[in-house]
């Protein structure tokens, strides 16, 4: 396992990746050194399980990430904001990847109780959610609710970039974007789309 990696033991992985890339494909890294043009932009948790890339069999240069804990799209988060914008009137990406996942530990804190300082900050949205969903929860608990919860989060979340200026200033000059919700298990390895994509008419 990886238990014992040092990060000397990551600089030498890295070394053996970039040679046997270039073995692979001589022109990789010129080819991605003098352009990035991904037709996505993922965001979604931090969680170390939860690796962009990897899930979606995607190679460097193929998609635009920004994680946070719990995938959260707080409008006046001006990090995420600035990569919104840079992927939406930069790189001009055609799909927003929203991506939240089961068994979120951010979504758990949130719902567990408060939470010292800017974390009990930054999982506001999740207790909101909980209080205004209330209706559509009763009955679950546990696991079950912080699910549920999970993929109303990603709901709410994709909802938050809909009504963005930068998403809203594209669909008005008639740029074709979709924005899409998406939930990944962290027991199988899939993803299930939740059926909340929005586009400019909706
Ligand atoms: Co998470």
């Amino acid at each position: 396992m990886t238990a014992f990696l040092t990060s000397a033991d990551l600089l030498e992985r890295n070394r053996k990746w970039s040679e046997s890339t270039r073995v692979q494909d001589p022109e990789f890294f010129k080819r991605l050194a003098a352009q990035q043009k991904p037709r996505f932009l993922w965001i979604g948790c931090s969680d170390s399980r939860v690796p962009a890339n990897q899930i979606i069999g995607l190679s460097p240069g193929e998609v635009f990430v920004h994680r946070n804990v719990s995938n959260i799209a707080h409008p006046t988060d001006v990090n995420l904001m600035s990569v919104l914008e840079y992927a939406v009137d930069v790189l001009q990406v055609s799909e927003v990847l929203l991506v939240g996942h089961y068994g979120c530990g951010g979504v758990h804190a949130a719902l567990s109780g408060r939470l010292p300082g800017i974390a009990d900050f930054w999982l506001e949205p999740i207790r909101e959610l909980r209080r205004k969903r209330a209706m559509h929860l009763v009955g679950l608990e546990g696991r079950a609710l912080e699910d549920r919860i999970c993929e109303l989060n990603v709901a709410e979340q994709v909802s938050v970039l809909a009504h963005s200026g930068i998403v809203q200033s594209a669909w008005e000059r008639g740029q074709k974007l979709l924005i899409h919700g998406w939930i990944y298990s962290l027991d199988d390895g899939v993803i299930k789309d939740l059926g909340v994509t929005r586009d400019s008419a909706t």
